[in-house]
């Protein structure tokens, strides 16, 4: 099978990790596995370039191709643009209009990390949850929305809004991914405030006699918040809406102490996916051969994986960077003492040589 990618690497460290997970996709080619990529501007690179930030040209790429792989997007440069032209708008416009409702969010602590989190081992160690955000709707994109006058001052608003169909595609999506997984399933909501996340409980609760063997739980989002930090592993898949899953999945992602380290993907209907890593642009170290590769080549990964079922490449890709890890190498960011420090293109080295 020949597999036509749209790589978008984007802004900051977008392009140097995005060059590492391509050299590793390219060393796992064979076994009836094949792909070509296509570059294409996405973010702050593409308003620079064309004045828009998820550009015509890019648009038309990233609908032909059969997956997407994504570097980060954003930078300090581009913070003062007109909200339209900033990088962000590229992200939530490619999310919007390939309709990837469904964004998989994986927090995974390896065992060669457990000391950097901030969390202690005992509570961490072995943790494996995984976040199912909804990434198409809530009040990232509800209408009305805006800041207009109101009695001389201004006034911002934006609606939070889900419709029925909307939650039960992606609690299905939950349900199925809990029924590979540990079989358990919280759907967090804001229900004894917000009428929406009523609508979210009920649907689910509904969906959920489809599902007799995964079992539910519900939890309001500021308790999932605490609990999230009090006892992580409680959990197995979380579900929730657009804007909680946000917050969400950046606190579960450090309880792990390496964001650096986390993939991401965001599918359609039918599987077709943007894979990105969980991390963004870190513009500060944007060039220096310093960022950390391996959540983008575990986002590569996860693509065979999830939209080409190819298991045993996946598999193959995940088993190095094991490897990798277990042999010592790390970058700045998950770096300790006793560790061998490497840059950018020695972890992809690394990995490319343990597969
Ligand atoms: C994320 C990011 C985006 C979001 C931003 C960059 C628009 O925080 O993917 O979590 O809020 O969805
Ligand atoms: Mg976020």
């Amino acid at each position: 099978m020949t597999i036509k990618i749209c790589v978008l690497p984007g802004d900051g460290i977008g392009p140097e990790i995005m060059e590492q997970a391509l050299r590793v996709l390219d060393a796992v080619r064979g076994d009836g596995f094949d792909f070509v990529a296509e570059k294409a501007l996405i973010g702050g690179c593409a308003v620079d370039a064309t004045g828009t930030p998820y550009p015509e040209a890019t648009s038309r790429l990233a609908k032909e191709a059969d997956a997407i792989l994504l570097g980060a997007v954003g930078g300090p440069q581009w913070d003062s643009l007109p909200r339209e032209q900033r990088p962000e708008r590229g992200l939530l416009a490619i999310r919007k209009e390939l309709n990837l409702f469904a964004n998989l969010r994986p927090a995974i602590l390896y065992p060669e990390l457990a000391n950097a989190s901030t969390l202690k081992p005992e509570v961490v160690s072995g943790l494996d949850i995984l976040i199912v955000r909804e990434l198409t709707g809530d009040i990232y994109f509800g209408q009305p929305r805006g800041i207009r006058e109101e009695n001389g001052e201004r006034v911002g608003f934006n609606t939070m809004v889900y419709s029925e169909s909307e939650i039960r595609r992606i609690g299905k999506v939950a349900f199925e991914a809990a029924r590979k997984r540990g079989k358990k399933l919280c759907s967090v909501d804001k229900m004894n405030v917000l009428e929406s996340t009523q609508l979210w409980r009920d649907v689910m609760i509904e969906l959920s006699a489809d599902y007799p063997d995964v079992e539910l739980s519900h939890m309001l989002v500021d308790n999932a918040a605490m609990q999230l930090v009090r006892a992580p592993k409680q959990f197995d898949v979380m579900v929730t809406g657009n804007m909680f899953g946000d917050i969400l999945s950046d606190e579960a992602s450090m309880l792990t102490g390496s964001i650096g380290m986390l993939p991401s993907a965001s599918l359609d209907a039918n599987n077709k996916g943007l894979y990105e890593p969980s991390h963004g642009s870190a513009p500060d170290i944007a060039g220096k051969g310093v960022a950390n590769p391996l959540a983008t080549i575990l986002s590569a990964a996860m693509m065979l994986r999830y939209t080409f079922n190819l298991d045993a490449q996946a598999t193959r890709i995940e088993t190095a960077v094991k490897k990798v890890l277990a042999a010592g190498y790390r970058t700045g960011d998950i770096y300790e003492a006793g560790t061998r420090r490497v840059g950018t293109k020695e972890m992809g080295d690394a990995v490319i040589a343990s597969l």
